[in-house]
Parts: structure tokens; C-alpha cells; sequence
């Protein structure tokens, strides 16, 4: 048995090692701003700050639209209907989930799984054979957009890898398979990434929306833009503002520790998506294994089961159920570690807890800091206020998630914190599609 000592230091340095305090924060916000700052200069940045071709819409806009979700792990397709005055209502939708093997496979496969769920959907609806309805297209990944409904993909990220898309016009991919589903009375009429959904729906409601963001499987964040600060527009208008993806989850300045490099490492897209890789719901999980194999290599706890923690055994959730879980003898914690052909000590459980507990508050703050660096940048003196749509499982579904981003900001920003209203987006993305839509139906 290790010695307690052993076991408070070894502890110790292991939160010393997942520290995120607020001098660091600073640190990161100054270097997020520079990244930033090179991005839309169109020069060399961790940060892509990719523009959406869209702004915020106004709250008139009215009509049904089709919105299609591609989320990390599912397809959701929903039919919106706008009714003007910032009100929205979900008519229908239909979750799907996407196989890994079709994730993993050809591009034209990966669309052709789209282009089904959407026809299987839409066959329920008679009505939109006949009328052409436009759609909405919310996709998920880094997109190089040259116009609303054009865009090609930069990198899979969140575990994809779907062959030949990469550098291709996923517009294109769509309206190829939709034609083969003899879809034809579909017009794709918007392209948006989630984090840019997810505010349009907020925005439509809310006009002091300036900001998107998910925390889920992958994590990132767009944000309103004066168009003359962005160099890579063609065509920039004085007065205009634009949204911009961000892609934060690139972002490569917060110091990795050997646990980061290690999920990293064994990850299918090593040297990027550092920040991602830190803060969301694909990797928490494996930073919290390496850290629980090395702690037993270390002689703290579990005797010599290492073996026993593959990769994919811990998923987030587990560790959000063991964060949950309030019972004296720490059972969630307990029959997951059974499953796993390992008989525990409460105080074993316990370890696995606090590891939890020292994995997810760092992602909390760094989530943090990475927001007010967004929000400093349009607004240095917090002057104005600020709402942030946020949507993503692990900020609606992982205890103390949100509340730790709020701690964050309090700290970093006193009693102006108040300023920066964290909004509930549930379904944003989806419906941010079909918004995305009627803006582009307006435009025309
Ligand atoms: C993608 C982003 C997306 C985020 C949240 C990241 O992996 O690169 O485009 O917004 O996940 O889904």
C-alpha cells in the first residue's frame, strides 16, 4: 500500500500539472488575441477565422425551412418553421446516427447517408414535393466558405475521416447525392457551421447575440466581425458586419501537459486540434485514462491493472456520472470499475473522482478564458452587453461544467462578468440551419 503521503503528493503535482490559474489565462487570452488578429490578416494562425458570408438575422424573417445537422456523431434533419417576431417552432425532426464505418469510409458514401435521411424525411412530407423548400445545411467541420452556399472542407476533425473531401466543395457532395435521391425539388440554399448556427437561432430571437458556441464532442466558437477587419474578403463594406468561425479548437497556445501530448499522440489528426483535445466531450475521456494508467503505474491505486484501461473503455459520460454521483460509497464509480474486472477501495473511487474533477475544471476554464478573449476583443472595456449562445452535451449534460466557465469569468472579470450572458441554445445548430436559410431566401 502506497503511503498516504505518497499518494496527497503524487495528487498534488498532478493538479499542478492540470493548473489553469488566472495568470495563464491571461497569458492564453493575450496569445488568443494575436492569433486572432494574424487570422484575419490572412496570415499563419493557429486560429482559421473562417468568414460565414452571413450576419445576425433580424426577427422578421418568416416561412419553413428544411435544416440539416451534421453534427460529430449524428445526423439530425429538422423542418423549422419561422414565424417572425424572433419566434421559432420545430414542426419536426429526426435524429440519425452516423456510423463510424460511414464516417471512416468515401465521401460519397458519407452524403448519400445524408441525402437518405433527408428523403426518408422528407417522404413524410408530401407538401415539399411539390413546393420548393429551402434548405439549410449546418455542417460541423473547419469549411473555407467563398459564399453562403460554397464552401470547401479545410480538415475532418472529431474523429472523421470520410476520403475525398477534404479540400472539396461539400456543397457540391450534398446536391450530387440529394440528385441521386431524386431529390430534385431541394434547393441548398445555406451552409453553416454549428457554432454560426447555433447564434443565428439565438440572434433571431435576441439582438445582443454576438457569439456562437459548442462544447460537445468538438468544441469552438464564431463571433461578429466588422467586415473591414477581415483582409481575405474580396469585397468588404465600411459599415457591414460579418460572422467568423473561428475554429477555436485549433488554437495551439495553452501549454499541453504530458497527458495532452499523449492524447494527442494517439489521436487520428496529431499536431492539431490542441485545444480541442483539452476541453471536449471525444477527448476528456482519454486524457482522464492516461492520467488514471499512469497513476497506477505510479503504485497510487488499482494494483497493476493498467491493461484494463483501454482505449474507448471511460467515455466522457462516465466520468460526468462519476462527478454526479453523491452516494457515500461512490457506487457509479464502483460498477463501472467491476465491469472492468476490478474490485476497488472507497478510497480508490475516490482517486478516480478527484481525477474526474481535475480533467474537466481545467477544460471549464480554459472554456472560460477562451470566451472572454472573444468577447474583449469586440468589446476591451466590457462596455456593452453580451449574449453568448452556447450549445454542445457537454456543457448542457456535465455536472459543474457551466457553472465552473461562469466561476471563470468572475474571476477574470469581476463584477463585469455580468455583462457576458451564457444562453441555453438546445437544438441552436439545427435550427440555425433553417434561419441560415431564410436569410439567404431574403437576400435573393
Ligand atoms: C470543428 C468545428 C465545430 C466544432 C464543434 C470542431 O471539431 O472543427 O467546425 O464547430 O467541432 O462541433
Amino acid at each position: 500500500m502506497p503511503t498516504d503521503k505518497y499518494v496527497d503528493n503524487t495528487l498534488k503535482e498532478l493538479r499542478k500539472s492540470f493548473a489553469a490559474t488566472s495568470a495563464d489565462l491571461w497569458m492564453m487570452i493575450s496569445c488568443f488575441h494575436d492569433e486572432m488578429r494574424h487570422g484575419l490578416s490572412g496570415e499563419s494562425s493557429s486560429l482559421k477565422m473562417l468568414p460565414a458570408y452571413i450576419d445576425c438575422p433580424g426577427r422578421q424573417e418568416k416561412g419553413t425551412y428544411l435544416g440539416i445537422d451534421m453534427g460529430g456523431t449524428n445526423l439530425r434533419v429538422l423542418l423549422v418553421r419561422l414565424q417572425g417576431d424572433g419566434k421559432t417552432v420545430i414542426e419536426d425532426s429526426k435524429q440519425y446516427k452516423i456510423p463510424r464505418k460511414v464516417a471512416m469510409g468515401e465521401g460519397k458514401d458519407l452524403f448519400d447517408f445524408v441525402a437518405k435521411a433527408i428523403c426518408e424525411f422528407v417522404g413524410e412530407y408530401p407538401i415539399t414535393h411539390q413546393n420548393k423548400i429551402p434548405l439549410g445545411f449546418t455542417f460541423s467541420f473547419p469549411v473555407k466558405q467563398t459564399a453562403l452556399n460554397r464552401g470547401t472542407l479545410v480538415e475532418w476533425t472529431k474523429g472523421f475521416a470520410a476520403g475525398d473531401v477534404v479540400g472539396r466543395d461539400v456543397v457540391e457532395f450534398l446536391n450530387g447525392s440529394l440528385q441521386r435521391c431524386s431529390l430534385k425539388n431541394l434547393r441548398l440554399a445555406a451552409l453553416t457551421n454549428d457554432t454560426v448556427g447555433t447564434m443565428l437561432a439565438k440572434a433571431y430571437g435576441s439582438s445582443d447575440c454576438d457569439m456562437g458556441v459548442i462544447f460537445g464532442t468538438g468544441t469552438n466558437a464564431c463571433y461578429r466581425e466588422q467586415e473591414k477587419r477581415i483582409a481575405r474578403l474580396m469585397h468588404s463594406d465600411a459599415g457591414k458586419r460579418m460572422i467568423v468561425n473561428i475554429e477555436w479548437g485549433n488554437f495551439k497556445h495553452f501549454p499541453a501537459n504530458k497527458y495532452d501530448r499523449k492524447v494527442d499522440k494517439g489521436s487520428n489528426n496529431p499536431g492539431v486540434q490542441q485545444l480541442e483535445k483539452m476541453i471536449s466531450g471525444l477527448y476528456l475521456c482519454e486524457i482522464t485514462r492516461h492520467v488514471v494508467r499512469d497513476l497506477i503505474g505510479k503504485g497510487i491505486f488499482l494494483n497493476d491493472h493498467v491493461a484494463k484501461f483501454r482505449k474507448g473503455k471511460l467515455s466522457t459520460e462516465d466520468m460526468a456520472a462519476f462527478e454526479r454521483d453523491r452516494s457515500p460509497e461512490l457506487k457509479k464509480v464502483g460498477i463501472f470499475l467491476t465491469e472492468q474486472g476490478i474490485e476497488s477501495s472507497l478510497e480508490e473511487r475516490k482517486i478516480i473522482k478527484q481525477i474526474c474533477r481535475i480533467v474537466s475544471r481545467r477544460a471549464a476554464r480554459i472554456s472560460g478564458a477562451a470566451i472572454s478573449a472573444v468577447i474583449i476583443w469586440m468589446d476591451p472595456e466590457l462596455r456593452q452587453d453580451h449574449t453568448v449562445a452556447v450549445d454542445g452535451t457537454l456543457y448542457a449534460k456535465y455536472p459543474q461544467f457551466r457553472q465552473n466557465i461562469i466561476k471563470t469569468l468572475q474571476q477574470l472579470h469581476g463584477a463585469k462578468s455580468n455583462r457576458i450572458k451564457l444562453s441555453d441554445a438546445r437544438d441552436g445548430s439545427g435550427v440555425g440551419a433553417a434561419v441560415a436559410a431564410a436569410v439567404a431566401v431574403e437576400a435573393n
